[in-house]
């Protein structure tokens, strides 16, 4: 299986190194076989916590806030969540009350729907929009680019008390200084979900939102490659205390932030039971090595793929929403070639070749369902290069064409012509080379 689109979202964990620092822990089988005998115990004893459990859970905070450079002193850490939109909705149910307004980037725009999301014919999607006010913001159809000046007007008419930043399908980096100039401006809190980009967060590899947001959450499982989960990020300590160039708007003296105490009550007791110890020991094996150097490597790698990825891409004429790529991800726009991203998905996914189809906010400012989301992080763990990205991106440009011809020849592409594609002669052929090609890589944790 080739797929350069399943990280956008999933990645594939390297084998864990089987050993943490602590010298009583060995190997995971013996961190497990812990876990289930203190949970008994805990049970039977009536107690919440033990030292052993809360060692692991502190050290894994602790890695957390080495992974990302933080300080202990302005930054805390929660790493208790089930998944990220529990995160994402212990922080707006821990910092908010019922009916309070939010705004975040709208999912046809590459927002997570998460983030507050209604379809245009009113129907609230996630917790985050029945429980809450939210007005979403969104890209310029013309350039794909986030319309800043937009927010900017929007925010400060709708006044947010939250204004979330973070998408699942954005190719560009985030402008922090103006999300925090608008924050200010309307005296809202602003929150970051970095789910998608974090590894390239903690290996320095995108712009770093600590030093402008207040809140910042994530997934653990996508570029991260950890476990699946989520993890909260949140201010500390004193008020104003940050670095001077940054002009937050609360910065009485002596004052401090009441962030930590509200979101991890929410968290636990408010949303979520006892933690799940499993996650968080296989979550401080994660960071240890989003810490080390040889991570870091392999981040720069992802950004270079997914460039080599996008280039390829363009020269064969493929339309790229914003023209290509500051991440791991690129969003292909299939509406030049007729084709929908669910038809594209699905002629792929008979080649072995895994991408995931999205909504394309077109020039005309039309939502299409046109086109699909690719990332890097996938084949990058299994050790593809540039070449390699190269080799894919003819791959997935052939079933393009494929897709196109199947198209002109049958009008329509239903259900029944689509599901008799997998045997034609074309399929047939790519999905052997993509076979052969990706057998070349190793599948890490896999290998005997
Ligand atoms: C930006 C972003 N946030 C949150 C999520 C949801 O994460 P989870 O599945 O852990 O709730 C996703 C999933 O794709 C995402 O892309």
């Amino acid at each position: 299986m080739l797929d350069p689109g399943s990280n956008h979202s999933s990645n594939k964990t390297p084998k864990p190194p089987f050993q943490t620092d602590r010298p009583y822990i060995t190997n995971l089988v013996e961190i497990l076989m812990m876990m289930l005998y203190q949970h008994a115990k805990l049970r039977k004893e009536k107690k919440y916590h033990d030292q052993h459990i809360d060692q692991i859970e502190s050290l894994c905070r602790e890695r957390a806030l080495q992974a990302f450079g933080l300080n202990h002193d302005h930054w805390g850490v929660n790493v208790q969540p089930y998944s990220w939109n529990s995160a994402n909705f212990a922080v707006l149910a821990g910092l908010l009350s019922p009916g309070e307004r939010i705004m975040g980037l709208d999912s046809p725009s590459g927002g997570h729907m998460s983030h507050g999301y209604y379809t245009p014919g009113g129907k609230k999607v996630s917790g985050a929009s029945v429980f809450f006010e939210s007005f979403p913001y969104k890209v310029d159809p013309r350039t794909g680019y986030i319309d800043y000046e937009k927010l900017e007007e929007k925010a400060l008419d709708y006044r947010p008390k939250i204004l979330i930043c973070g998408g699942s399908s954005y190719p560009r980096d985030w402008e922090f200084p103006r999300f925090r100039f608008i924050a200010d401006k309307c005296g809202a809190i602003l929150m970051f979900d970095m789910a998608q980009i974090s590894g390239l967060v903690a290996a320095k590899e995108a712009p770093n939102p600590f030093e402008y947001c207040d809140v910042v959450t994530s997934t653990t499982h996508k570029s991260l490659r950890g476990p699946r989960g989520g993890i909260i990020f949140y201010r500390r300590g004193l008020k104003g205390e940050k670095q001077q160039s940054i002009n937050l708007n609360h910065c009485e003296s002596n004052v401090q932030y009441d962030f930590e105490e509200k979101i991890n009550f929410s968290v636990f007791p408010s949303l979520q039971g006892g933690p799940h110890n499993n996650h968080i020991a296989a979550l401080a094996i994660a960071l240890k090595q989003a810490a080390s150097p040889e991570y870091k490597v392999y981040m720069r790698q992802v950004k270079k793929n997914a460039k080599a990825l996008a280039s390829a891409l363009i020269s064969r004429k493929c339309k790229l929403v914003t023209g290509g790529t500051d991440n791991h991800l690129l969003l292909w726009d299939l509406t030049p070639l007729g084709l929908t991203g669910k038809v594209y998905e699905k002629v792929c996914e008979m080649c072995h070749i895994t991408v995931n189809k999205v909504a394309i906010f077109s020039e005309n400012g039309v939502i299409s369902p046109g086109g699909v989301r690719i990332g890097s992080p996938a084949m990058t763990s299994r050790g593809c290069l540039e070449p390699d990205f190269e080799t894919m991106a003819e791959f997935l440009y052939r079933a393009a064409q494929i897709a196109s011809g199947a198209l002109r020849e049958h009008g329509k592409l239903h259900k029944e012509p689509l599901k008799s594609m997998y045997h034609c002669k074309d399929i047939a052929e790519l999905r052997n080379q993509v076979e052969a090609f990706a057998s070349q890589f190793a599948m890490p944790a896999f290998e005997i």
